[in-house]
């Protein structure tokens, strides 16, 4: 009898012990707490009927930090921008020589500076270097019609220049989605600086 106690405690040591996987769940006890229902990102879910798919924003709603452009895509609101569009950035002040070097100048250097760059892998390939609308696009006839910033019959200011980087021209796509709003305005007083030095 008391050999066949042993037997039986060996034997059920044996067997539980033998069992125990520690790579993978043994036992569990109230399984629901392990194995939650998950609900993958994005996938199937009886709460909505098209799943988990990110929500379409209410009517109306912008990104934090976006400056939404009232003005729209036409011929009125091209001249509507140009009349009355003014830069948030340092007022557009001439940068002749009779202008004396002031703070209100360094303002705008530092703005026309940071537009430089953009300006040169955005426009240059077609507007050229200088603006003159000779850029290398306009050089191998790619494109046509690139007018040069000093062109009197345009007479382009900066509510004019904004709504055409803003939503394009014709032939000239728009640069919204590439350019940031202040980046936008960087690049008006950089094409303001180079029409002035055209216009020399
Ligand atoms: C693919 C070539 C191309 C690129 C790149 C391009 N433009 Fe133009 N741009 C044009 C053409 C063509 C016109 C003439 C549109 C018209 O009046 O029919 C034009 C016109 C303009 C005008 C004059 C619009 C007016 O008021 O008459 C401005 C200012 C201008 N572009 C600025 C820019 C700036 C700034 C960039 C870069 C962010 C840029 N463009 C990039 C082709 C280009």
């Amino acid at each position: 009898m008391k050999s066949l106690i042993k037997i039986l405690v060996v034997a059920i040591v044996f067997v539980a012990v033998s069992c125990k996987n520690d790579s993978a769940p043994n036992y569990q006890y109230m399984p629901n707490m392990y194995e939650s229902v998950g609900y993958e990102t994005y996938g199937e879910n009886e709460l909505y009927e098209n799943g988990m798919a990110a929500r379409t924003p209410v009517a109306g709603s912008i990104p934090r930090g976006y400056v939404p452009f009232d003005i729209e895509n036409s011929t009125e609101g091209y001249e509507l921008a140009k009349a009355t569009v003014k830069s948030p950035l340092a007022p557009p002040i001439p940068l002749d020589e009779a202008q004396p070097e002031s703070e209100a100048t360094d303002v705008l250097r530092a703005d026309y500076e940071k537009g430089s760059p953009l300006y040169s892998i955005y426009c240059a390939i077609c507007h050229g270097v200088k603006g003159d609308g000779k850029g290398k696009l306009v050089q191998r006839e790619k494109i046509l019609g690139v007018p040069s910033y000093a062109d009197a019959g345009r007479a382009i200011n900066e509510g004019s220049i904004y709504h055409t980087i803003y939503y394009g021209k014709n032939s000239m796509g728009s640069y919204a989605n590439q350019l940031s709003e202040e980046e936008r305005w960087q690049v008006v007083a950089y094409v303001l600086k180079l029409k002035k030095d055209l216009e020399k």
